[in-house]
């Protein structure tokens, strides 16, 4: 083991069912880092006063969680394009005087589709959801050159807005934005749909209906940002196709990028999923 300890966290909140400090100490042990990692839980009015003293007492970086992404991306000196169009920040990084900021929601959901072989270029999406977690891994999606992504939400209004905002980014990568109802009856053709809603958390449906899950084509796969158990919108899809995952990979991946932006290694994620399945 090097001497130095590193020291990180995760701040959010409700914080204490985070599996961030088990994932990041198995990278570590990878690469016989010695390595601290614990989670702080951090309501918005304490979050600018915790990253002070967190800074100050010599911590190298920090992940941040719901609902303080929006937050930590308004306090960086320095931002990656990504985060800076997706206006979240998951990742700081403390070097020196100034805070880096970068966000790696959008490669964690990505290249776990790739570990599952799901391939979206050329492809269409459906994209449900219009909040942080659509709009964090948006770019990402864009530039995986699908043919076309689906938008959707509850609150329709901010699907539209959301089309609008990332339209250009879309047109400038040959991606064709397009919003629909949740409830649309067009006849469409999905090859993946994604739930980016955290409806599982507040109500036993799915928010998207029997109609939506048949547009999908037979080789086509269902993702639920979300994991822990079976939500409602996979118990939905399972009706249709047994490609349904959970959002448990892309939290590994995501902090394998974490993990990669701060050590400048890429550490493996297989034996980590198993762990944490296991769990
Ligand atoms: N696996 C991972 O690594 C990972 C990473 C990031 C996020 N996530 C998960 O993604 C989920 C969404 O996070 P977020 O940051 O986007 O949250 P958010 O910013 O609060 O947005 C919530 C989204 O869910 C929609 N929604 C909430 N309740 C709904 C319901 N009953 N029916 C239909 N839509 C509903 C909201 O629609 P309205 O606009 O109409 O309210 C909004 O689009 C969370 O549960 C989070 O755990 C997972």
């Amino acid at each position: 083991m090097k001497d130095e300890i590193k020291k990180f966290a995760v701040l959010g909140h409700p914080i204490s069912h985070s599996l961030s400090p088990q994932i990041h100490l198995l990278f570590a042990r990878e690469f016989s880092i010695n390595l601290g990692y614990e989670k702080f839980d951090t309501k918005q009015d304490d979050f600018l006063e915790r990253i002070k003293s967190l800074k100050d007492e010599g911590y190298y970086g920090l992940n941040i969680t719901l609902p303080l992404k929006f937050s930590a991306f308004q306090i960086c000196d320095e931002l990656s394009e990504r985060s800076s169009l997706c206006k979240s920040v998951n990742t700081l990084t403390f070097l020196g005087k100034n805070i880096i900021g970068d966000s790696t929601d959008g490669r964690g959901l990505i290249n776990d589709l790739s570990y599952k072989k799901i391939d979206i270029k050329g492809k269409n999406i459906f994209l449900v959801g219009s909040g942080g977690a659509a709009n964090g891994a948006i770019y990402d999606l864009i530039q995986s050159k699908p043919k076309k992504i689906f938008l959707t939400n509850r609150t329709f209004t901010k699907a539209i807005e959301m089309k609008k905002y990332w339209k250009f980014f879309a047109e400038k990568n040959q991606v064709i934005l397009e919003t629909i109802d949740l409830d649309f009856s067009k006849k469409l053709y999905f090859d993946l749909i994604i739930n980016a809603t955290s409806s599982s958390l507040t109500t036993q449906h799915s928010p998207l209906q029997e109609h939506a899950f048949n547009c999908l084509n037979d080789e086509g796969a269902c993702y639920d940002m979300m994991y822990g158990s079976q939500t409602p919108f996979m118990r939905e899809a399972y009706k249709k196709t047994n490609s349904v995952y959970d959002g448990l990979g892309m939290l590994v991946e995501q902090a394998a990028v974490s993990f990669n932006i701060w050590h400048q290694l890429a550490p493996a994620t297989e034996n980590v999923r198993t762990a944490l399945k296991n769990l």
